[in-house]
């Protein structure tokens, strides 16, 4: 069992410093904010992911928490380095967190190896491998083990993934950190520090991809009469081409795939490519939550004065993450549109700005349709499925229903009295009895 100094306590920090700790290393998560810190040394959790406060109180023995970097380096056998790296103007990733912290690592008495989880172009590698060579610390082995973790999902991600990941400048270093993983049951692959940085970038993209395409997919089913999750489920069956990521939508959103796409486009361009296809994914994707309410508009003839519901707001459901959600595009747009907006959702947490102080939240679903023109679905939450939607019909002001997730049956709602609009399959309309002679 080794000493670990984790640095950053964000997303991934945490998830892989209580999972490290769950493996029987003893861990300090370093991070810049003394207010984490601190709130992380009274045993609370900063970030909402299930299982992981358990996680960390069953192992807080083994589990510590400093602000001071070489307090927090005293008995570090291998960093792990999980500083978020966010966009410049230029779409390029700012690395200077990681740079900071690679910095700090010239007080690490014990240090044999530097780990990279942070997303990082790729090169990055080479560079800290020069930098930590110049700072004499040429002893110091150094890998790339990027994570492929998604939210809500992340801790059994991490201790039951598809492959463990390691790129390495050398054998020795690579069977270290291949070591630090004993316990967990997932194959690991070795190869290049440049190769490990780009696996995680073009996986991020080709799922991203194979979300654009099912979004794709579906907007021609809506134009000539198929039916998407008829369609996906059928193609799914194809081995080749696997169940997953074939969820047609309003978009992606979240911390990673409109992050980490920009980010592989701006690394290609930097070399004269222009990575058509990425580009184009890029695209589709903004275009997704602005098409359904352009669908929105023509079906209430104009968004004008109208209230409408946005059910869900997160990027995704599980999770309170707000970032790059699509309902800040929807909620934008219906504001410039000359909407009112009422909202519900469990879990996300709203700053006060635009365009959520324009909407009116609600406690529940029923409250936050009450007296509105159209419902959209923006985020696929369980429990939207247990609504009453005879009630829900009854409350609004026209029962009118836009499933920007696909997650209620159309029949349902058909026999409810709504309007039913989805992403690639057909309008369902109230079935209305002819009026007696
Ligand atoms: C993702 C990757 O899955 C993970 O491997 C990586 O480390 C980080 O990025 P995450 O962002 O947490 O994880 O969420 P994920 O469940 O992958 O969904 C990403 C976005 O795609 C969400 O907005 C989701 O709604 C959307 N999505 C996903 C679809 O629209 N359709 C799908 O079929 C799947």
């Amino acid at each position: 069992m080794r000493n670990i100094t984790v640095f950053g306590a964000g997303y991934i920090g945490l998830v892989t410093g209580a999972c490290l700790a769950e493996l029987g290393h003893t861990v300090v998560v370093r991070d810049i904010q003394a207010a984490r810190v601190a709130a992380l040394r009274r045993g609370e959790v900063p970030i909402y992911e299930p299982g992981l406060a358990e996680l960390m109180e069953a192992n807080a023995g083994r589990l510590s928490f400093a602000l001071d970097a070489r307090e927090a380096l005293e008995h570090a056998e291998v960093a792990f380095v999980c500083v978020d790296t966010p966009p410049t103007p230029s779409g390029d990733a700012d690395l200077s967190r990681v740079w900071s912290v690679i910095e700090d690592l010239k007080n690490a008495p014990r240090l044999t190896a530097v780990v990279m989880k942070s997303t990082v172009p790729v090169g990055t590698g080479d560079q800290v491998r020069a930098a930590l060579d110049a700072a004499g610390l040429d002893h110091v082995g150094y890998a790339s083990n990027p994570e492929f973790t998604a939210e809500g999902r992340a801790i059994g991600d991490f201790m039951n993934p598809d492959r463990i990941v390691i790129g390495a400048s050398d054998p020795t270093t690579a069977h270290l950190i291949a070591d630090l993983h004993k316990g967990i049951a997932g194959p690991v692959e070795t190869m290049s520090v440049a190769s490990a940085e780009m696996v995680k970038l073009a996986s991020n993209a080709l799922l991203a991809t194979k979300i654009t395409f099912i979004n794709e997919i579906a907007a021609v089913c809506e134009a000539t009469g198929a039916d998407v999750e008829e369609v996906a489920a059928a193609i799914g069956m194809d081995h080749r081409l696997g169940p997953h990521f074939l969820k047609a939508g309003l978009g992606y959103g979240g911390s990673c795939f409109p992050k980490d796409s920009r980010a592989l486009r701006a690394m290609a361009s930097n070399s004269g490519l222009p990575f058509q296809l990425l580009t184009t994914v890029i695209d589709v994707n903004d275009l997704q939550p602005r098409r359904a309410i352009a669908r929105l508009k023509e079906e209430l003839g104009g968004l004008r004065g109208r209230r409408i519901a946005l059910l869900g707001l997160t990027f995704k459901a599980g999770t309170d993450d707000m970032r790059e959600a699509p309902s800040a595009i929807i909620a934008s747009r219906l504001v410039s549109e000359g909407a009112t907006l009422t909202g519900w959702d469990p879990m996300a947490r709203l700053r006060d700005e635009a365009p959520w102080n324009r909407l009116e939240r609600a406690e529940t679903v029923i409250e936050a349709v009450t007296g509105c023109d159209a419902a959209m679905i923006v985020t696929e939450w369980p429990m939207l499925k247990e609504v009453d939607w005879a009630s829900a019909a009854s409350a609004m002001k026209t029962p009118f229903l836009f499933d920007g997730r696909n997650l209620l049956a159309p029949p349902l709602l058909q026999k409810h009295g709504f309007t039913y609009m989805s992403v690639g399959r057909a309008t369902v309309r109230p079935v209305t009895t002819p009026p007696p002679k």
